[in-house]
């Protein structure tokens, strides 16, 4: 059984997207652990974000690590531009990608952490066989594309079977959940098995960023 850090890493999805410059500033000195980055291009999600000059430009603006969330079509096309960009954790769906051994393989050869997310329909077993070339699991806890969404409660039966998986085979892999995670569903999360957590609307839009998060973290702390 290993125990990791837990970690939150708020989504600036949910901040003034004219201001993303100052919301890092404002996540840093509250203490966040990483920043989250949704990329979402229209086609994999029906959503359209952000892309890499956005990535660059908070790169220059904060310290805390880029943990870039790619729900796109082919990612394999993006992920050098991404790296060069300056992220730290580089996030892939499982449903995006026809080669997931040879993407998360990329990830990492390009010196980052590499990713693997999969959304609520899409069990466990698809990526099992290459669980040792991932640095991270992300359980998405809603469909992927839009913040401000309901926790799927039922994913945590996933967070736990992948937290079993894990300790068997003593990898060194981070368990993160994504989409409705708040004061009332973020030590759930972490019970089952998760150390990496992702909130927009649970951290921006709340007036006070330091308090939320203050909030989230007590809220987390596992008895
Ligand atoms: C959803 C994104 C999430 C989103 C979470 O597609 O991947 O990162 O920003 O937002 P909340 O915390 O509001 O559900
Ligand atoms: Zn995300």
């Amino acid at each position: 059984m290993t125990t990791r850090p837990m970690l939150i890493a708020p989504s600036i999805l949910s901040a003034d997207m004219a201001a993303l410059g100052d919301a890092v500033a404002e996540l840093e000195s509250a203490g966040a652990d990483w920043v989250h980055v949704d990329v979402m291009d229209g086609h994999f999600v029906p959503n359209i974000t952000i892309g890499m000059p956005v990535v660059a430009a908070l790169a220059k603006r904060t310290r805390l690590p880029l943990d870039v969330h790619l729900m796109i079509s082919d990612p394999d096309r993006y992920l050098d531009e991404f790296a060069a960009a300056g992220a730290k954790v580089l996030t892939v769906q499982a449903e995006a990608c026809l080669h997931l051994y040879r993407t998360l393989e990329r990830i990492r050869a390009l010196g980052l952490r590499s990713g693997v997310a999969i959304n609520p329909a899409t069990p466990i077993e698809s990526i099992e066989p290459v669980l040792a070339c991932c640095d991270l699991v992300l359980i998405m806890t809603v469909e992927p594309g839009f913040g401000g969404q309901k926790f799927i409660s039922s994913m945590l039966d996933k967070v736990r079977w992948l937290k079993r998986l894990v300790d068997e085979r003593q990898l060194s892999v981070d368990i993160q959940v994504d989409g409705g995670i708040k004061e009332d569903s973020i030590g759930l999360a972490a019970q089952a098995g998760a150390n990496v957590f992702v909130s927009g609307s649970g951290v921006f839009g709340q007036g006070d960023v330091a308090a939320a998060l203050r909030r989230l973290r007590a809220a987390l702390t596992v008895d």
